[in-house]
């Protein structure tokens, strides 16, 4: 069976790579040119660890290649794959304009080919699009019959960025949403290979899977979270709080890790959606809403901390260790780290900003004005009044209690519980303060 996929942003060239990997031939397909010279050159158009080095593998033994005429990947393909973004609008709700777009291309490209077509929804969209939107389209535009002439599946994706080539290889589950039998079947000869948990439903219950999930695990975040704030009060730590509630099977110890707030593009955005979709039916999902508004705030600990320690932070000096929403991408998309960093600059404090991967971009997001950006974490301590941790890259796990002597005044203030050893910085007469930290004896 011969697969294209539409769109290759993190969600189509991960899963691009992954039925290659399992020996499928696979044609990305994209609109963006620049993104299609670099795929067929075996370079990944983003960073995504160890993405890379297993494409150019790839396009080497001519497994995967990269193309942007859709029609004619479509024709020469018997499955195809819809991975297109679905953006946030101002109301809420996702922006269906790609998948549209990607529907009504297929379905013209159908129009032309012979036999039975599978397309499978990839794209995070809310319940019932599948069925009402994109399969209408693709019978208006290939003036062919669901069910008969095509089938249509909707495969939502858990990747995580950082991991999403694991994640992509060795999936925990997969889920199929399937129109019918013949559709269904198809899909799970494709993930034959894939040695996971696997589970057939209808269309719109995968597509409320994906959006469940997702609510599911920022409201689990945003409970360690609350959690953090209940304990630093009584002077606990909370991640040994968490540790002991996640040895509970009914719980599990996974993230659980308590900090300045969760980013990343999906979370907000899949609340967001859901919430507005929700309404939409005269629904107000109330804890959603809530979960959304606490992750606005939990950034405010950290400066609210600067402040216990440094008072006025008028033109204080803080370096903010780094940017990306998470480590192991250079992604800023909903960064904790710009909400720290205009809350700083609004107070009048100078910023001295340092992240392993993701400068440029945060450059793009929070401008040059008023942020210093350092070569180095070390260079970026140097002289100044207190050192915020936003990521926990490897890099910043790495620094030592000496590294923070460079500091005019050694006090560090930790958003994700980045070292294992905390009680060290006292011992060496470094302030440490963190989310969920038993910061002030009591
Ligand atoms: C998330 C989900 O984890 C994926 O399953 C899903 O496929 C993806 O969204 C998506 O919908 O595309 P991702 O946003 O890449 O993945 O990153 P996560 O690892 O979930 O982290 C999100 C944010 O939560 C990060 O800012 C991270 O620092 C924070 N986090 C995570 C915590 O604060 N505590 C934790 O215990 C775990």
């Amino acid at each position: 069976m011969k697969i294209s996929i539409i769109g290759t942003g993190y969600v189509g060239l991960t899963t691009g790579i992954a039925f290659a990997k399992y020996g499928f031939n696979v044609v990305c397909v994209d609109k963006v040119k620049g993104k299609i010279k670099s795929l067929s050159n075996g370079v990944a158009p983003f960073y995504e660890p160890g993405l890379g080095k297993i494409l150019k593998k790839l396009v080497d033994e001519r497994l995967i290649e990269g193309s942007t005429n859709l029609e004619k990947a479509v024709k020469n393909s018997d499955v195809s794959f819809i991975c297109v973004g679905t953006p946030s609008l101002p109301n809420g709700l996702i922006s269906l304009e790609h998948v549209k777009d990607a529907a009504k291309d297929v379905g013209k490209a159908l129009e032309k080919k012979k036999g039975y077509h599978l397309v499978v929804v990839k794209s995070t969209v809310t319940p019932l699009t599948t069925e009402k939107i994109v399969l209408a389209l693709i019978e208006k535009y290939s003036k062919k019959k669901v069910g008969k002439d095509f089938g249509i599946c909707m495969n939502p994706e858990f990747l995580r960025e950082g991991n999403a080539l694991n994640d992509a290889l060795h999936p925990d589950r997969v889920v199929m949403g399937e129109y019918d039998k013949k559709s269904g079947d198809i899909l799970m000869k494709l993930y034959r290979n894939f040695k996971c948990k696997k589970m057939r439903t209808k269309l719109r219950t995968a597509e409320m899977i994906k959006y469940a999930s997702n609510s599911f695990l920022a409201t689990k975040i945003t409970f360690a979270n609350e959690m953090a704030n209940i304990c630093e009060k009584f002077g606990i730590d909370v991640y040994e709080v968490m540790k002991g509630v996640g040895l509970d099977k009914r719980i599990s110890p996974y993230f659980l890790n308590a900090g300045c707030g969760f980013g990343g593009s999906c979370f907000k955005k899949d609340i967001s959606a859901i919430i507005s979709a929700s309404r939409s039916k005269n629904y107000t999902p109330k804890l959603l809403e809530t979960v959304l508004d606490m992750n606005e705030t939990q950034p405010l600990q950290i400066i609210r901390m600067a402040e216990s320690v440094l008072g006025n932070l008028k033109n204080k000096k803080i370096t903010l260790l780094g940017l990306s929403f998470k480590p192991g991408t250079d992604d800023v998309r909903e960064t904790r780290a710009l909400s720290i960093a205009k809350t700083l600059l609004k107070k009048g404090t100078k910023i001295i900003a340092y992240d392993p991967k993701a400068m440029k971009n945060f450059k793009k997001l929070a401008g040059h004005r008023n942020i210093v950006y350092a070569k180095n974490a070390k260079a970026a301590l140097r002289k100044v009044d207190a050192c915020i941790i936003q990521t926990s890259w490897e890099e910043f796990k790495n620094l030592r209690p000496k590294d923070f002597k460079v500091m005019k005044t050694p006090v560090v203030i930790d958003g994700r519980r980045t070292f294992d050893n905390t009680e060290i910085f006292a011992k060496n007469g470094i302030v440490y303060l963190g989310i969920g930290w038993k910061n002030f004896a009591i």
